[in-house]
């Protein structure tokens, strides 16, 4: 086992499936211990068996992180497993590209939704879980940002690019806030990853297209992201706030 995450308690949104799954896997052979949330009950019991067959600890907590009830009870019942919290990864979000679609094409109750499941989630986990982290001495906070925040792209997601746009100014100015409780803010933007997320719409066609525009022709493994979370969450990082992490293949980088 590792040990760059000795002695962390790690919240970890979204963790029954994806990037989620893979950080809370990869967190616990590092040594922090995970909980692990998750609408899916089933999935977050799955990732937490995962995290145990590293030798990990791991708790499953099932709620809806776009619920302030859910995300305030999902945080107390890490908190009194593990005795405090101190690291806050806001993986979960969902991309419907059915429903959001460009400004023009999308309802009002579907913008909502993906608001409150990709921004206000942050809102009610930052809320409730940053003064668990100002009593453990400090912490760090991941957000899950994308290089939809970064570009426009003429197939429109509108509303989940306006909530990743929107995380990137809220990780600045938690970061600027709380810099002096020892609290670190910073957020990734992933390019396009193989996870659940993307399985619906990933044909073969639509892979090889995106494959043709990515400088390092392939798309993401989940494991690349976490990687780069579980740099930001431990203290490999310290000296990191308010950045901004690019993981995308090279894709807007030409
Ligand atoms: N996959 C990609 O290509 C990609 C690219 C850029 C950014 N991201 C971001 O990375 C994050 C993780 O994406 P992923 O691809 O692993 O997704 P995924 O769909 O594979 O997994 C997301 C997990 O979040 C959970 N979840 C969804 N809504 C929830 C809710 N309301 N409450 C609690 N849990 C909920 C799901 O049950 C699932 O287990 C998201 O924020 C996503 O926007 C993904």
């Amino acid at each position: 086992m590792g040990e760059r995450l000795r002695g962390k308690v790690a919240l970890i949104t979204g963790a029954g499936k994806g990037i989620g799954r893979e950080a809370a896997v990869l967190f616990a052979r590092e040594g922090a211990r995970i909980v692990a949330a998750d609408l899916d009950g089933a999935a977050a019991t799955e990732t937490v068996a995962r995290a145990e067959a590293e030798g990990g600890e791991a708790l499953a907590v099932v709620g809806d992180v776009a619920v302030e009830a859910d995300v305030e009870r999902m945080i107390a019942e890490g908190a009194r497993r593990f005795g405090g919290l101190s690291i806050l990864y806001n993986n979960a979000g969902v991309l419907w590209k059915d429903r959001d679609r460009s400004v023009l094409e999308t309802d009002g109750q579907w913008w909502d939704r993906v608001m409150a499941i990709n921004l206000k989630s942050v809102f009610w986990v930052t809320k409730y879980g940053i003064p668990l982290l100002q009593r453990a001495g400090g912490g760090s906070i991941v957000m899950m940002g994308s290089v939809s925040a970064l570009v426009g792209f003429a197939r429109a997601q509108d509303a989940y690019t306006a909530a990743k746009g929107a995380l990137v100014s809220l990780t600045k100015s938690l970061a600027i806030q709380f810099a002096r409780d020892r609290i670190r803010c910073n957020i990734i933007h992933p390019g396009i990853v193989d996870t659940p997320l993307q399985a619906p719409y990933l044909t073969e066609a639509l892979r090889r297209e995106f494959e043709a525009g990515i400088p390092l022709g392939r798309i993401a493994h989940p494991r690349e992201i976490a990687s780069v979370a579980l740099f930001l969450a431990s203290d490999d990082s310290s000296f990191m706030t308010g950045a901004e992490l690019v993981v995308d293949g090279g894709f807007t980088a030409g």
